[in-house]
């Protein structure tokens, strides 16, 4: 195992995975099973004193395994690989969905009488967790249109008992960023400054490090790029302090929602090229974007490179390495328009999600975003004119072939 600093690259490769507890395995094994023999009662004892908190684990003592509901050996490894993928994070957990992981970090963070401030758009499912749980439980909302610097900072300054900032960004479907350093700063006005947590799915852990920002945590849906298969549900939780993420792991355990020891290991397998995938990704989707960008039926393609507006364009130069491989198409001819694209398309498919090796398309107003109102979708930026796409591996050519034939009229 490589004991000095290397790039993370190798590191996800190095560390983690100690080939001695493995019977000498090159790769780690899968363990399946739900629960762990203990070498005396009195091991068993201390298992749980450490578990639950009761006593502080000695320096080098791992803490025995109990039972996979609390965690397992591929839970651990996998979460070692991912720490050096984000840079600043100390440690890493991980959940069996991208909305496990948000829901686990909104409800261990707010109580009744505490207040989140979150930009919007949001993903759909984040956006009704807190219409739907978060606020009925006697917490106060505040939405901030994604991007509205001076309206994000006066939010966290004027609320009150404000405990958690929750940032998506870029956001999904209409890639507006949100400027992560500015709200770390704007928190400190406060004398018990709240945290701040970044959905980074859409550029991490790749082109965007919230943590270097100041963010406190860093979630993401691990269904999309580090997955990157499409054949797979995960969510991760990191964190700069890692004692953030053992009061994530304790409440993970009462929900029982740790990712299975199966998906951590198909996890693991796909963290080694996350890069490789994104930056290919990112390369197709902007050669595509700028040619199409030009195109007659096409009113405007939403896309990083592409942003005219200077606030976005000096958020975008600050905080984001690469454009990424997400990007929406507004259609001049409409809803009409947007559906037979969908409709002629022969190598994108037609399906919601993002990340994977293979292009995707889909229509974020009747799909992804459908549980939001007319007026909330307006809000958002969001039109029935827009197609969604996440941008694979596949040769750009041939994609642009494919979208190209899809907008003959
Ligand atoms: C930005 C973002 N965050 C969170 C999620 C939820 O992740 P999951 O579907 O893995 O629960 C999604 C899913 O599309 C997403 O796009």
């Amino acid at each position: 195992m490589a004991t000095h600093r290397v790039h993370p690259e190798t590191a996800v490769l190095t560390r983690g995975f100690d080939p001695r507890l493995s019977v000498g395995a090159a790769r780690p094994p899968v363990y399946r099973t739900s629960t762990y023999v203990f070498s005396s009662p009195e091991a068993a004892e201390r298992a749980f004193a450490v578990a639950l908190g009761k006593v502080q684990p000695d320096e080098l003592e791992t803490g025995d395994l109990i039972y996979a509901r609390l965690s397992h050996p591929n839970a651990e490894i996998v979460e070692d690989q991912l720490v050096p993928l984000e840079p600043g994070a100390q440690a890493a957990a991980v959940f069996n969905s991208g909305m496990a992981a948000i829901s686990t970090v909104l409800l261990a963070l707010l109580h009744p009488g505490d207040a989140i401030v979150y930009t919007i758009p949001l993903y759909g499912g984040t956006y009704h967790l807190i219409q739907r749980v978060i606020i009925p439980l006697g917490i106060e909302a505040r939405p901030v249109e994604a991007g509205d610097t001076r309206g994000l900072k006066r939010a966290i300054e004027e609320t009150e008992n404000l405990r958690l900032v929750f940032i998506e960004t870029p956001a999904n479907p209409t890639l507006v960023m949100t400027d992560i350093g500015a709200a770390a700063a704007a928190l400190r006005s406060h004398s018990e400054p709240p945290l701040l947590a970044v959905d980074n799915t859409l550029l991490g852990p790749t082109f965007q490090h919230p943590l270097a920002h100041g963010a406190d945590l860093v979630l993401y849906s691990a269904t999309k790029f580090l997955g990157g298969f499409s054949d797979l549900l995960a969510g991760v939780v990191m964190a700069a302090d890692a004692e953030l993420v053992v009061r994530m792991r304790r409440l993970r355990a009462l929900l029982g929602n740790i990712l299975q020891a199966d998906e951590c290991w198909i996890l693991d397998s796909r963290l080694s090229t996350v890069s490789l995938r994104m930056n290919r990704q990112s390369k197709n989707a902007q050669r595509i974007a700028t040619r199409l960008a030009d195109h007659p039926a096409i009113k405007r393609v939403y896309y990083p490179s592409l942003f005219a507006d200077p606030e976005q364009c000096r958020i975008r130069d600050a905080q984001t390495d690469f454009p990424g491989s997400l990007m929406t198409l507004e259609f001049k001819g409409g809803k009409p328009a947007a559906f037979d694209f969908l409709r002629r398309l022969t190598i994108a498919r037609n399906a919601v999600s993002l990340g994977g090796v293979e292009s995707l398309a889909c229509h974020p107003a009747t799909t992804t975003h459908s549980e939001l109102s007319a007026e909330e979708l307006a809000q958002a930026g969001i039109n029935e004119a827009m197609v969604r796409v996440s941008v694979g591996t596949e040769h750009w050519r041939d994609l642009l072939e494919d979208f190209l034939n899809a907008l003959k009229p």
